[in-house]
């Protein structure tokens, strides 16, 4: 089969973690047939710096003609001065919303071979954890009415979180659905004790719970879920949550496992088409220095050939070269205990590819 793969390189470490993916999805194309076709487009910091906009309207149209999308992490402090509609993370929120990706998938594992970077006490990781963060992704507060308005004290701003029962519906399913390849067991977040859009939530995703009598829901306040996370993950196997929610608890899940730089998320809608990105940042001061850790990008690609190709093999076989790698030792600087040898960009890749 052939792919079209449009490559979102973005800012700071972006670069050089995507070309690390290019190289494994190459040789995992060679291996297994595939012929994957990769072409860049600029979106972030360095659209905004070539083209005066973080999301030209030619990165959406590439984007939108191909099969996927590949991106690396945009933003850093040379633009974060600039107003909101011209920010780089505009770009991210601009193509989630051009591309209709409501889901996203957001995985945090606890690695064994890591297990030491884990910043939680051993007594409670103990179990291990493998959640899967189900993150609605293109409505509430984030893309609702704001502005700014005389209010009762003067000058104020506000922001509308409103959620549809489609939207609710929709990644409901997206949520079962994954949680039916798990181990079954979905807990949604909210905040009804207090939000009307939460109670309209809690009421659609019991309803769709019903239609997937195989899969057991509960209910979990956001500020209860917060405080699990750090005192018992393992309770989690898929958490499904808003916008706001799903952002600050992924950053939480993601912190636990110790190891940010490995984890990877996938954005979905309702087509194949998805994109494909660490869920870690542009780490604007280790950029251009080789130092960067490409698994999270690499295990990106894994999860793009698994959920928008179909192709198990391919990205199982990815999955187990990182394990692989991991678990021989090698080591990127985010992941190094002292005393271990540290590799850089390049290295890292080049002990992955060598076990594909
Ligand atoms: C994320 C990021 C983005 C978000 C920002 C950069 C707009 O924090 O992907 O979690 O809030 O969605
Ligand atoms: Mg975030």
């Amino acid at each position: 089969m052939r792919y079209q793969i449009a490559l979102v390189k973005g800012d700071g470490i972006g670069p050089e973690i995507v070309d690390s993916a290019v190289e494994v999805l190459e040789k995992i194309g060679k291996k297994y047939g595939h012929e994957f076709c990769t072409v860049a487009y600029p979106a972030g910091g360095c659209a905004i710096d070539a083209t005066g906009e973080p999301l030209p309207a030619s990165t959406i149209e590439g984007c939108q003609a191909s099969d996927s999308v590949l991106l690396g992490a945009v933003g850093g402090p040379k633009w974060d001065s600039l107003p909101g509609h011209l920010r780089p993370e505009k770009a991210l929120l601009g193509l989630r919303k051009a591309l209709g990706l409501y889901t996203n998938l957001r995985p945090a594992k606890l690695y064994p071979a890591l297990k030491s970077a884990c910043p939680l006490r051993p007594d409670i990781v103990e179990k291990g954890f493998d959640l899967m963060m189900v993150r609605e992704l293109t409505g509430g507060i984030y893309f609702g009415e704001r502005g700014r308005r005389e209010g009762k004290y003067g000058p104020e701003a506000y922001d509308t979180e409103a959620y549809s029962v489609m939207e609710i519906e929709r990644i409901a399913r997206a949520a079962f659905d994954a949680a039916r390849k798990r181990r079954r067991n979905v807990i949604s977040i909210d905040k009804a004790n207090v939000l009307e859009s939460s109670r309209l939530w809690r009421e659609t995703v019991h309803r769709v719970a019903a239609e997937y009598p195989d899969v057991q829901c509960s209910d979990m306040l956001v500020d209860n879920a917060a405080m699990q996370l750090v005192r018992n993950p393992s309770q989690f196997d898929v958490v499904v949550t808003s916008n706001m929610f799903g952002d600050i608890l992924s950053d939480e899940s993601s912190q636990i496992t110790g190891s940010i730089g490995l984890l990877p998320s996938a954005s979905l809608g309702a087509t194949t088409c998805g994109m494909y990105e660490p869920i870690h940042g542009s780490a604007p001061d280790i950029a251009g220095q080789n130092k960067a850790n490409p698994i999270a990008t690499i295990l990106s690609v894994a999860m793009m050939l698994r959920y928008s190709f179909d192709l198990q093999a391919e990205a199982d076989e990815i999955e187990k070269a990182v394990d692989d790698a991991l678990n021989a030792g090698c080591r990127t600087a985010d992941i190094a205990k002292e005393g271990d040898t540290v590799l850089t960009c390049s290295e890292m890749t080049r002990e992955i590819l060598n076990r594909i």
